[in-house]
C-alpha cells in the first residue's frame, strides 16, 4: 500500500472502532486518532464551567478559547486539558450523552475536523469515529464501517464499567447506546452512515485479532 494514507473506521457505539483502529496504527506504524475523545473533552470541559451544551450561542463564546494539548501516537490518543491528562472522567456516561449532544452544533464538527486535519496532514493516520470516512477525510484510502448486533455492543459497554462499583444493568446500556446511535444516525450535520465505498464488517461473531486481520487483508488487497 502507499506509505502515509488515511484509513477511517466509522460506526455506532461499541463496534470495536478504538480497540481495532488502535490496533491497525500500531501494526502499520500510523497514528491513531480517537474522534470521539474530542467530542467527549468540549462536553466534559462545558459540563464543569455549567454551560448549557444545547446553547450555540454559549458554545461559540467557549470553543475559541478552548485548546486541549493532543498527544496522538499508534498506541493511543491522549488529550491534556489544563495541564492534566483527562481519561475515565471523559467516558462516564453523563459525558457520553454530551458528547452526542455538542456534536450536533456545525461549529463543534468544525472544531473537531480542524483539528483532526491538522494532526492528518502528513497522513498515516486511522481515525476513528462517526464521519470520518464521509465528512473529514473523505479523501481517505481505506475505509472502513464496523458494526456489531445491539445486545453485543452493550455488552462490549458494560466491560468498560466492570470495575465501577455500581455498574449500570444491560438494559440500561442498551437504552443508552440506542438512544445515542439514534441521535448520530437522524442528526442533519454529518449523520453517521456507511461512507461511499467503505467496507462493511459485522463485527458481533469476530473477535479483535480476526477484525484487525480482516483490515490488514482489505489494505494489503487494495493497497
Ligand atoms: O466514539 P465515542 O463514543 O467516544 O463518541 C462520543 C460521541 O461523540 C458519539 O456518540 C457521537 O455523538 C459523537 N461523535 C461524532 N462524530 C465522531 C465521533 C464521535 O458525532 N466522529
Amino acid at each position: 500500500m502507499g506509505k502515509r494514507a488515511i484509513i477511517t473506521i466509522d460506526g455506532p457505539a461499541g463496534a470495536g472502532k478504538s480497540t481495532v483502529g488502535r490496533r491497525l496504527a500500531q501494526s502499520l506504524d500510523y497514528l491513531y486518532l480517537d474522534s470521539g475523545s474530542l467530542y467527549r473533552a468540549v462536553a466534559w470541559q462545558s459540563l464543569r464551567r455549567g454551560l448549557d451544551l444545547d446553547d450555540p450561542g454559549v458554545m461559540g463564546e467557549f470553543l475559541p478559547s478552548f485548546k486541549p494539548e493532543i498527544k496522538a501516537d499508534g498506541a493511543g490518543f491522549h488529550l491534556f486539558i489544563d495541564g492534566r491528562e483527562v481519561r475515565e472522567e471523559i467516558r462516564t456516561p453523563e459525558v457520553s450523552r454530551g458528547a452526542s449532544m455538542v456534536a450536533k452544533l456545525p461549529m463543534v464538527r468544525r472544531w473537531v475536523k480542524e483539528h483532526l486535519r491538522w494532526l492528518a496532514r502528513n497522513g498515516g493516520v486511522v481515525a476513528d469515529g462517526r464521519d470520518q470516512g464521509t465528512a473529514v477525510f473523505p479523501e481517505a484510502g481505506f475505509k472502513f464501517y464496523l458494526d456489531a448486533a445491539l445486545r453485543t455492543r452493550a455488552l462490549r459497554r458494560l466491560q468498560d464499567w466492570r470495575q465501577n462499583n455500581d455498574p449500570p444493568s444491560l438494559e440500561e446500556v442498551m437504552r443508552d447506546v440506542e438512544a445515542r446511535d439514534r441521535q448520530d444516525e437522524t442528526r442533519d450535520e454529518a449523520p453517521l452512515k456507511v461512507p461511499p465505498g467503505a467496507v462493511v464488517v459485522d463485527t458481533t461473531d469476530l473477535n479483535v485479532e480476526q477484525v484487525v486481520e480482516r483490515c490488514l487483508a482489505e489494505i494489503r488487497s487494495l493497497g
